[in-house]
């Protein structure tokens, strides 16, 4: 917990999120940068600091760790802060961005011992890239065949220690051989608590300098879908409408800040009501697949599995049934429709 990390001034792309993530940018000064203001997955940091404690007595960088959960959960940040807490240099880059061996070559064999290597949306890595990341994960070495045919023979160079950290929103997407190589563990991020994510909007709003009244914090933390990317997101945008109007950030500022971006009160968008009443609308509720429902929005099936679905699940709005997608009850009562009877009332 000293220095801050040094960056790499490599021009690694860092990859874009979905575009229909409303909540995109997080404002990099919104990062915690240390493990004191990181705020939530109390259980998860606990089990970094004995990972990187116990790596630290010994010597050697921490072992490789995969992260994966929703969007805007922290991934980034906590490969930030253990870069910073182990005094790292971070490279980041992300499996779209890896397209040839040379790209993941060249990065291998420019880190320096005791880098962090962050990958994110490690399950858009390409299988060649895969193959050369196992050897150089196992044994710390990069195999590269040079050639073709009968005169191709192997390049073996030493790559200094080093710990990939690598996130994912879809964990299933990883192939096996893959997820067995994080040996310092595999870790879920969880959608925060209320409680948590009002005290993120308490801390950004001291940074940007935005006081903001009690009320007005719970009103953003009800409508934040338990993430701190949203909070913070939707905290600018309150900002943004008090100073516009003069006004205090106040309960009722909120309120009508998030009523102009059409965020209900459970923190659903524009977008997610589409999909709830198409669900319900078209499909009678379901059970459809994801590929028709993806069809009927004109949306990425991947968009609607990484990004949208997640909270409405965790909310329970859908249900992930084997034969498809499912409304429940409380997606209809949302929408402020009637549920269908269930088997047992259309007995009576
Ligand atoms: N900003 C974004 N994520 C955060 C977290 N987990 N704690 C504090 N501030 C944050």
């Amino acid at each position: 917990m000293s220095t801050p990390p040094k960056q790499s001034s490599d021009a690694l792309a860092h990859p874009a999120k979905p575009s229909a993530d409303i909540t995109a940018s997080l404002d990099k000064t919104l990062r915690p940068s240390s493990w004191d203001e990181y705020i939530g997955q109390e259980t998860l940091k606990k089990n970094l600091h004995i990972l990187i404690e116990a790596a630290k007595e010994r010597g050697h960088p921490p072992e490789h760790l995969l992260f994966y959960g929703p969007p805007g959960l922290g991934k980034t940040t906590l490969a930030h802060l253990i870069a910073r807490e182990t005094d790292a240099q971070i490279r980041i880059t992300s499996g779209p961005a890896l397209e040839r061996v040379g790209d993941i070559a060249a990065i291998l064999t420019n880190l320096s011992p005791g880098d962090i290597l962050f990958i994110d949306e490690i399950h858009r890595l390409n299988k060649t890239i895969e193959e050369v990341l196992y050897p150089a994960l196992e044994s710390g070495s990069l195999d590269i065949i040079i050639g073709k045919g009968p005169s191709a023979r192997t390049l073996q160079i030493d790559l200094p220690p080093f710990t990939l950290i690598a996130a994912t929103t879809r964990i299933s997407l990883l192939s096996g051989p893959m997820r067995s190589r994080f040996s310092g563990g595999t870790h879920r991020l969880e959608f925060y608590t209320d409680d948590e994510i009002a005290r993120i909007i308490e801390r950004s709003s001291a940074i940007l300098g935005a006081p903001i009244h009690e009320e007005g914090v719970r009103e953003i933390a009800r409508r934040s879908r338990q993430t701190p990317r949203t909070a913070n997101y939707l905290l600018k945008r309150c900002r943004d409408y008090a100073q516009v109007h003069k006004r205090a950030v106040s309960a009722d500022a909120v309120s009508e800040a998030l009523a102009l971006l059409a965020i209900d009160e459970r923190g659903l968008g524009p977008a997610d009501r589409v999909l709830l009443e198409t669900l319900i609308g078209k499909f009678g509720g379901g059970p459809v697949g994801l590929s028709t429902l993806a069809a009927a929005l004109a949306e990425e099936a991947a968009t609607i599995e990484e990004v949208y679905e997640p909270y409405l699940i965790q909310q329970g709005l859908i249900e992930r049934t084997p034969r498809g997608r499912v409304a429940t009850e409380h997606a209809y009562r949302h929408l402020g429709e009637t549920p269908p009877p269930t088997a047992q009332e259309r007995l009576l």
